[in-house]
């Protein structure tokens, strides 16, 4: 069932891990002991961007990926089978000393971070601001995970046991916290990993498994783990996509796979190992709802924070906003200021080469197509644009960067109730507007997509946030918050409804890593 934050409502009881970031907005809820991996120094602006310049500058650091594609069967047999060697090895290894390892690969992490920022603005073309509290996020869950393996202590040979080989095959959209995030919660149940990166992001998954990599050496010795061993407990793995891809996923000694991608892909995956488990987190058609009673300015920042963070590629993305009654009606004083106030923001976004700290918005990861350039390019019955997209031809060619990837954001007014756009994920910087006579028509049109994975209320009136709590289909809901962005144990993440294939534990939250390993017929996954 759905977890909930709530922007306005927290208390110290909230406090729960968070990320700090040096580009991050802190709160006050943020200064839990735990969980403090960001860069704690001086927060000093000049010095932010001396360190910004440094990742991004052509003094980075930045390498391409080191390891080669992988181009035959034979070669995934043979990685296979060297994880199917160290099974045993590591299933051995006591979960508190499983979890000494992850401690020390939060360590790592954290020390890698310049070179991981580096690689996640230069790969996908993500904006330091982004970059740089995912690699805190890498660090939370290496932290968490840490803990939850230590919880399996209690139960491990009598109701839980580790289990097989783990697959982990994430995208490119976050492309250092969810890859790695997978990985930690592997080691931390027990199994050896295979990790596949997706195609255009490969050098940050590299560096954050080097980084494990260097934890798992360092640790090895206190916990009589062999000095061999690390190398084939978590292999990086560069198989393309295709069949080669389909060789590895269906694979007899794959016993799990981790995905996070398109709903298409799990399907896919799903098809391709009946019967055997596929725990994905796919897409989602998320949808924010202004209330007349909702503090617009607040809302306002919120949308276009959810909609337009990474060119709004992110599962967990905006794509519609909900104006219920007099806020979707221009001709009303609140509906003309609240129709000024998002257009004036949207059309405010500085678009362009995400290595300048001014940039607020960057490039698509690759050329828009299909679904999202239709999105982009044109219009359904019904419907305008408020703010129209733009190719920036002119930017591209001053940042060396394909035009094709570089649109400035769009807002579609009058979007229809089952419409392409109401119902279809575009993975990119367009935000459609519906309207609601009320909450309650606000709630059928935002549980009538068939994905369910995040969504928000603004609304200050206790009554229509109750309501809407209680009807409201999506697995990660926020009030009075942005949507995107979820902090590992505060607000795991994860899916309802279409957005989740899988038992469905949330990432960086509880029985993540417990329904990874084996149970006992009679045990309940605690
Ligand atoms: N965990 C990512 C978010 O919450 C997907 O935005």
């Amino acid at each position: 069932r759905a977890s909930v934050e709530h922007g306005l409502h927290y208390t110290p009881d909230d406090v729960a891990p968070r990320r700090r970031s040096r580009f991050g907005a802190r709160q006050p809820w943020e200064d839990a002991p735990e969980f403090r991996n960001a860069v704690d120094t001086d927060p000093a602006v000049a010095e932010h961007r001396e360190w910004a310049k440094r990742v991004t500058g052509p003094d980075s650091g930045f390498v391409p990926v080191q390891a080669p594609e992988v181009t035959s069967t034979d070669e995934i047999d043979a990685a296979v089978a060297r994880a199917v060697a160290v099974r045993d090895a590591w299933a051995a290894v006591a979960p508190a000393d499983r979890a000494k390892v992850l401690r020390a690969a939060a360590r790592e992490l954290e020390a890698a971070r310049t070179e991981l920022v580096a690689a996640a603005v230069h790969e996908p073309g993500k904006t330091v601001a982004e970059a740089d509290p995912e690699v805190s996020e890498a660090i939370d869950f290496a932290n968490y995970y840490a803990g939850a393996a230590e919880a399996l202590a209690q139960v491990e040979g009598a109701a839980f046991a580790p289990e097989g080989v783990t697959l982990v095959t994430p995208p490119w959209n976050f492309p250092v916290a969810i890859p790695i995030g997978g990985v930690l919660a592997s080691l931390a149940a027990g199994s050896p990993v295979l990790a596949k990166p997706a195609p255009p992001t490969p050098r940050c998954f590299e560096l954050a498994v080097d980084a494990v990599h260097r934890a798992l050496d360092a640790v090895a010795p206190q916990i009589g783990l062999a000095p061999e061993v690390p190398r084939d407990v978590v292999q990086f793995l560069r198989v393309p996509d295709g069949e080669l891809g389909k060789h590895l996923v269906t694979h007899a000694d794959v016993s799990r796979v981790i995905l996070t991608g398109s709903i298409e892909t799990a399907e896919l995956f799903a098809s391709w190992r009946p019967e055997r488990p596929v725990f994905a987190e796919t897409s989602g058609k998320n949808a924010l709802v202004v209330t007349p009673s909702a503090d617009l300015d607040l809302a306002v920042a919120d949308l276009v924070r959810s909609a337009f963070g990474h060119a709004g590629q992110k599962c967990s993305a905006a794509s519609l906003v909900i104006l219920v009654g007099s806020v979707g009606d221009p001709t009303t004083v609140t509906g003309e200021r609240f129709r000024r106030q998002l257009v004036d923001a949207v059309r405010s976004l500085a678009v362009g080469d995400p290595r300048e700290l001014s940039t607020v918005m960057g490039p698509l990861t690759e050329p828009a197509q299909g679904k999202l350039l239709r999105a982009l390019t044109s219009l359904e019955p019904g419907e305008s644009w408020l703010v129209e997209p733009r190719r920036l031809d002119d930017v591209a060619a001053a940042a060396g960067i394909d035009p094709d990837r570089l649109w400035s954001p769009g807002l579609r007014d009058g979007v229809a109730p089952g419409s392409f756009f109401h119902l279809t994920e575009v993975f990119g910087p367009v935000l459609g507007i519906m309207r609601a006579k009320d909450l309650d028509e606000a709630i059928r049109l935002q549980n009538q997509v068939s994905f369910g994975l995040t969504a928000g209320l603004h609304s200050l009136d206790e009554d229509e946030i109750a309501t809407w709590l209680d009807r409201v289909e999506a697995g990660n809901v926020y009030v009075n918050r942005h949507i995107t962005g979820a902090i590992v144990q505060r607000q795991s993440f994860g899916g309802w409804k279409a957005s989740v294939v899988g038992p469905g534990a949330k990432a960086g939250g509880p029985n993540y890593v417990a329904q990874l390993g084996a149970w006992s017929d009679d045990a309940a996954v605690v």
